[in-house]
């Protein structure tokens, strides 16, 4: 059936992986959504550059504004960062336009989600943001749809995977803070300006998005004490390790008598906790409510593909709905597209 057209607008890790995945793993799509997904517009800042695949079947802009108004596209693919400019603008300008958004730009959420939810609920349309909070986990899925009906008391967690990558290989390896930051940035983890990841701002950003989805208020940022691990010392870490505990950047929101309490800062946590044990550029989020229980989510939270997935997968929501059909076929794909199962000899 009808192809659901996507634009692309930023073509750096997260972006680059994005176009990546569509196209290689079109068939696929395919199969799951029920109809193809392409890839007919990209924006980014420099053209020529070699990023893995083939986009020259893409209508390319220099403006993704002018994308996000013009372009022949579903749904717009915000892949750009930062909280204001070209990113705040061209995801207002698609939604006013009537198109599906999705993007992974944790920052502009916290600051303007709320302004860009209401344009899409006036205008009808999906403003979906999996990415946005720790990479590749399921975590906004989890907490929008698989929780209704359960009370949060709290909720906290590893957020960012710069720094957790960073306190990991400085207590593993004993190296120092800025060689670890430079690996992180080589790998794809780091913000733009790293300062984000490394004074707490970005694990503020997300536990913002969090705490809304979890106790059904508005996101409130700046509220958030804020607390980085800049200042994280080897023999802080020495210290940590001989009484029994590891050092991790905790986001952490709780239900208290007087309202909601947000905080971001370095956590000593007991060596043999499981939350002691999430190592690496590995993001986890642990979920307390009155009817579930304790929930424990981790996984990958940075780099590309990670990242990539859970932008494919908000993607392929919206390639699955359909007028008539909002939700999607009952086992995840089309049963006309079901492979026969064949039993393992
Ligand atoms: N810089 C972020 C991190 C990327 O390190 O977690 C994922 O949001």
């Amino acid at each position: 059936s009808e192809a659901l057209r996507v634009g692309i607008a930023g073509l750096g890790t997260v972006g680059a992986s994005v176009a990546r995945v569509l196209t290689e793993k079109a068939a696929e799509l395919t199969r799951q959504c029920g109809r193809p997904i392409l890839v007919t517009a990209v924006s980014a800042r420099s053209k020529g550059r070699d990023r893995g695949v083939d986009l020259s079947g893409a209508v390319w802009f220099d403006d993704p504004v002018e994308m996000a108004r013009t372009a022949d596209i579903d749904v717009f693919i915000e892949l750009i960062g930062g909280d204001e400019g070209p990113a705040r603008e061209s995801v207002r300008v698609a939604l006013e336009n009537g198109r599906h958004v999705v993007t992974a730009n944790k920052a502009l959420l916290a600051k303007h989600g709320l302004a860009l939810a209401g344009i899409a609920e006036e205008k009808g349309v999906l403003l979906n943001y999996e990415a946005a909070v720790a990479g590749g986990i399921p975590v906004i899925k989890t907490m929008r749809e698989s929780m209704a009906g359960n009370t949060v008391s709290r909720i906290f967690g590893i957020l960012n995977g710069t720094c957790n990558y960073i306190l990991t290989r400085m207590e593993a390896e004993g190296i120092s803070f800025q060689d670890c930051l430079a690996d992180a940035q080589r790998l794809g983890y780091a913000e733009a300006d790293p300062t984000f990841d490394i004074e707490g701002n970005d694990t503020a950003h997300k536990l913002s998005i969090l705490t809304s989805l979890a106790f059904g208020t508005e996101i409130a940022a700046d509220d958030i004490y804020l607390e980085g691990i800049s200042n994280i010392t080897q023999a802080d870490i020495r210290a940590a390790s001989d009484l029994g505990y590891r050092i991790k950047l905790l986001g952490v929101a709780l239900r208290t008598e007087s309202g909601i309490e947000q905080r971001v800062h370095p956590t000593m946590v007991p060596t043999a906790s499981v939350i002691a044990q999430v190592n690496g550029v590995t993001n986890a989020v642990a979920i307390e409510t009155d009817i579930l229980g304790e929930l424990l989510l981790s996984g990958p939270g940075a780099g590309g593909n990670a990242t990539a997935s859970a932008v494919v997968g908000d993607i392929a929501d919206i390639a699955k709905s359909r007028p008539g059909f909002q939700h999607g076929p009952v086992f995840g794909r089309p049963v006309t597209e079901l492979a026969p199962y064949t039993r393992a000899k």
